[in-house]
């Protein structure tokens, strides 16, 4: 239907970028951990917002008829067919603390992003904020990552097996979660390398495109968690699945090259 993969991925690079400078550049005085007795979710949460205003503003000028899915506001209906799904801070404690580990994730999705195996990604930015590069790919294109150094190909490692294999994983905020979390960690670690904890999904995925970790898995990720960062895996060659629910958004997000992909699966589907 003559979409311009390439322009959306070009959009989601320039809003992405453009929202990380903003969180980066405008983080509050005294935000931190120190921070802790005056409600600091709250002053993250208005960062948040902002970066997400910021986003649907730039997406709304560009492309008026798409659909807008966020982590902060309400679902932005549309009616081209296309759903942008955005998380303007993917990482929010590490941004808390000052741990440069925090990302904002811009991807255009078709299909419908709530509804498990049915949605797919066309195109993606993922802005490591800190460290001003962005993560970037569009369906069939390749993964890349661009920065003041200038770009490159992303491709994933090669470690051949779970032995081999560095693992990220993540937590929820509930109790009850994070209790079902812990029990597939019990079976992971005993099996692979060593485990990373990094922070932020989106991030996690990328540094398997970027070969720094081997895998990744977590139960209970959000669309705007997983979007962006599952097409630039996949175009740089690695597998991501959710084993529970058959499509992106389902339960269980497992990421990997082929190997290790197949190998995590095996161990956490029952
Ligand atoms: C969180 C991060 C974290 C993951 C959590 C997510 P947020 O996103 O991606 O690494 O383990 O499940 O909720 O809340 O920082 O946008």
């Amino acid at each position: 239907e003559g979409l311009d993969l390439a322009a959306l991925e070009a959009l989601a690079v320039e809003i992405a970028t453009e929202a990380a400078r903003l969180v980066v550049d405008e983080r509050p005085d005294g935000l931190g951990a120190s921070a802790t007795k005056s409600s600091p979710t709250d002053v993250v949460t208005v960062m948040d917002t902002r970066a997400e205003e910021l986003i649907r503003r730039r997406l709304h000028e560009a492309r008026p008829d798409d659909a807008v899915l966020g982590e902060e506001g309400d679902d932005q209906p549309g009616t081209s067919g296309l759903t942008w799904v955005v998380d303007p801070i993917d990482g929010t404690v590490n941004y808390l603390y000052e741990i440069p580990a925090y990302a904002v994730s811009v991807a255009v999705a078709y299909g419908d992003p709530r509804t498990p195996g049915a949605w797919g990604v066309l195109a993606a930015a993922v802005a490591d904020a800190a460290h001003g590069t962005v993560h970037h790919a569009h369906l069939g294109g390749g993964a890349r990552t661009t920065g003041p150094a200038g770009s490159t190909t992303l491709r994933v490692g090669r470690a051949d097996g779970l032995d081999r294999a560095l693992v990220g994983t993540g937590f929820g905020y509930t109790a009850q979660r994070r209790r079902e979390q812990g029990e597939l960690l019990m079976r992971v670690l005993p099996e692979i390398r060593d485990i990373r904890r990094i922070g932020s999904a989106a991030l996690d995925l990328c540094a398997i495109a970027q070969g720094r970790l081997d895998g990744y898995f977590e139960v209970g990720l959000n669309p705007w968690d997983l979007a962006g960062g599952w097409l630039v895996v996949t175009e740089a060659g690695g597998v991501v699945t959710g084993p529970r629910g058959g499509g992106p958004q389902a339960a269980l997000t497992v990421a990997g090259n082929a190997t290790v992909h197949a190998g995590l699966a095996a161990l956490l589907d029952d």
